[in-house]
């Protein structure tokens, strides 16, 4: 299977902002159902229907969104990926750093650098790092911040590196943008030596199974599209892996404790271009939080390179 990001899946989306408050209140309705909450709570979410559905305007109107690439995508996002706001990287550094601090050091293979997050903390640390990504923007960004790291652009699946070069190498929060894993996890196990290191984390959906929520973005020339992903549960990563010819050292999970603060007075979205589930979700606080308790968010594996596989 093909694992570029414009798949069979990657169609223009049709978001509706109406649909999208109603199902974050049907979601929590249903968990409701199954006993995690009470009486008035139910009354609460019901109350809050009928308000939406009784005055849907100030949600905005409905919009066709078509499918960037991954590089237009980050290329959009890299003006601002380092600015305070995503709750997953802080979870992410913690537990990937945890998956390699006792390691000794030599060549680490930054994939999908982004801005250098996790090449500037192994090159602190003494490795030699070679970070490598797809997007000429978040490249450019991590440049800047680290003039002396060799940082190559290429795509994950056709590493700009030589075969079983590297003692360690570490691929954070990008799988998701892969509709098939195998590729990418077949290309990890050429690029390290045997009895090398590969640390992975990658993102679950939010949205149950369903393939992905739409990170919006807006382009240079100002039109909008969307980042697509593909979910993929532990064992879709964890049989990759095995195949590839990894054993399996540490698996965990980060797991959310609240999506939205619960106290922000909701957005008037009437004149935004494209509804973005982000501020949506200050209609519906009370319900996110309620529908995303202790929903995975992001996974984390810690590998080791032990055969070719087959
Ligand atoms: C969410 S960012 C993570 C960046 C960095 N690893 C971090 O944890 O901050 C995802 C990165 O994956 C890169 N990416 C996505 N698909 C890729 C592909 N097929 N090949 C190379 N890079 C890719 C994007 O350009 C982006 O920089």
């Amino acid at each position: 299977m093909t694992t570029t990001t414009g798949g069979p899946s990657a169609r223009p989306l049709h978001l509706d902002p109406l649909a999208f408050v109603l199902a974050v209140e049907g979601a929590a309705l249903m968990r409701a159902f199954a006993g995690e909450h009470d009486a008035a709570f139910v009354r609460a979410r019901l109350a809050n229907i009928r308000s939406l559905l009784a005055d849907p305007g100030p949600l905005g109107a409905p919009a066709e969104v078509r499918a960037l690439t991954a590089a237009e995508g980050y290329d959009a996002w890299s003006v601002d990926y380092d600015e305070p706001g995503n709750g997953l990287l802080a979870p992410d550094f913690e537990r990937v750093t945890a998956m390699i601090e006792d390691q000794p050091g030599g060549l680490a293979i930054d994939i999908a650098c982004g801005t250098g997050r996790y090449a500037e903390w192994l090159a602190g640390r003494g490795y030699q790092v070679i970070g490598v990504d797809g997007s000429p923007g978040m490249l450019s960004v991590a440049r800047r911040k680290l003039p002396t790291v060799d940082l190559r652009q290429g795509d994950l699946t056709d590493l700009p590196v030589p075969d079983r070069c590297a003692d360690l190498a570490v691929c954070a929060l990008a799988l998701t943008h892969l509709e098939d894993l195998t590729d990418a996890y077949a290309e990890f196990a050429r690029v390290l030596k045997p009895g090398g290191r590969l640390v992975v984390s990658d993102t679950h959906s939010l949205y149950l199974t369903a393939a992905r929520y739409p990170l919006i973005k807006q382009l240079v020339d100002g039109e909008f599209g969307y980042l697509p992903g593909w979910e993929h549960s532990l064992a879709d990563h964890l049989n990759a892996a095995l195949r590839a010819g990894f054993a399996v050292q540490r698996v965990s999970e980060f797991k959310l404790d609240g999506i939205i603060d619960p106290g922000l007075a909701p957005e008037d979205l009437r004149d935004a271009p494209v509804p973005d589930p982000w501020p949506l979700m200050t209609w519906v606080s009370a319900a996110a939080n309620a529908a995303w308790a202790g929903a995975p968010a992001s996974m984390y594996l810690q590998l080791q390179r032990i055969s070719d596989g087959g």
